[in-house]
């Protein structure tokens, strides 16, 4: 699969998700989708709570997704939101995103009415405590 064609199913599986994402209170439905070291994507949501402290991002649903259909690193993650500014992943997510991901990984935010913004999660992390500070 070419480079666009893989862009181009990441941002479908995302913009299928965010579409089922419950978000009542912040009404900011969010999507995330990771192609993962097996081949698969995997998609998940935001959801939220009523006591609004306990609800999740969409990136770590999407971990959660990966994880449970059997693939273990992210190669590639795209997270799409409404509006045209990019959804970025929040500080939490990007420490989420960095136990499955190498530094060099690329992280594609995307506001469906806007352009893309692909960053390094290195860019979006600097200076990242990661795993192998515990020789894992
Ligand atoms: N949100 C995500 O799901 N991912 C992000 O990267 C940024 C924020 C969600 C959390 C909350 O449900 C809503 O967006 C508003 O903050």
């Amino acid at each position: 699969m070419s480079q666009a064609d893989t862009d181009q199913a990441l941002f479908a599986a995302a913009e299928a998700v965010r579409a089922r994402a419950y978000a009542p209170y912040s009404n900011f439905q969010v999507g995330a989708a990771i192609l993962a070291d097996d081949g698969n994507i995997y998609a998940g949501c935001n959801v939220e709570n009523a006591a609004y402290p306990v609800g999740n991002c969409a990136e770590p649903s999407a971990i959660a997704a990966m994880l449970a259909g059997g693939g273990k690193r992210i190669k590639r993650i795209y997270v799409t939101g409404p509006g045209a500014m990019p959804v970025t992943p929040c500080g939490g997510c990007r420490q989420r995103i960095r136990e499955f991901a190498d530094l060099d990984v690329e992280i594609v935010s995307h506001g469906v009415d806007g352009q893309p913004l692909v960053q390094t999660l290195g860019q979006l992390l600097p200076h990242s405590f990661g795993p192998e500070f515990l020789n894992k």
